[in-house]
């Protein structure tokens, strides 16, 4: 995968996977430490300590679709994380929810750029409209945030989901942060 957005793509459908209402995909960039900290949270039914363990293996996926067996969401981020000189971390309680953190080395020449991150957020709103998503990033003087809880507020009824409305979507957020990530 070329782009971090990808990535995101990826492990939020997990988290919808595991029947989430909410999910919050956040980035912090902190150029003191040089680092760049992607976390992905979500209330999804979680996995056990068992379950936790094996995860990072490839060949493990609960999926059954197309018969599944193997499963690689998980181990491409936590590689992506650690070739840049960076950590993988997943906290998970069953029945709860999972908290999936990859931090990077921000200025690590593998670093992945963020890429289309407008287009990963229009296709999980569009494809789940009623999931509540929540996207932040900071970096030095620069603070964003896009909520669809408050946005559907602001639509006053108007679905999520259009293919107008997920436009601007796509266009605010990718204008607040063209090349900032
Ligand atoms: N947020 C989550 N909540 C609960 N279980 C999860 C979560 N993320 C991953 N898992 C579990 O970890 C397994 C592996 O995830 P991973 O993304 O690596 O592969 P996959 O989703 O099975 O397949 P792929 O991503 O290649 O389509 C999943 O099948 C699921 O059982
Ligand atoms: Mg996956």
């Amino acid at each position: 995968m070329e782009d971090l957005s990808l990535h995101i793509l990826d492990i939020a459908e997990n988290s919808i996977d595991a029947d989430a209402v909410k999910v919050e995909i956040k980035i912090v960039v902190n150029e003191a430490d040089d680092r760049f900290t992607l976390t992905i949270s979500d209330n999804g039914k979680g996995m056990d300590a068992e379950t936790l363990k094996m995860v990072r293996d490839p060949f493990f996926s609960t999926k059954t679709a197309r018969k599944k067996k193997f499963g690689l969401g998980i181990p491409l981020l936590a590689q992506a994380a650690e070739e840049c000189n960076g950590a993988f971390l997943m906290e998970s309680d069953a029945g709860k929810g999972t908290v999936i953190t990859a931090v990077f080395q921000n200025s690590h020449i593998d670093r992945k750029p963020l890429g289309d991150i407008g287009a990963t957020m229009a296709v999980l709103i569009g494809g789940h409209p009623d999931i509540d998503f929540l996207l932040s990033c900071e970096r030095d003087g620069l603070s964003y945030k896009l909520d669809t809880v408050e946005l559907k507020k602001e639509l006053q009824g108007v679905p999520i989901n259009l293919p107008d409305v997920l436009k601007l979507i796509k266009e605010d957020i990718n204008d607040a942060l063209e090349g900032e990530f």
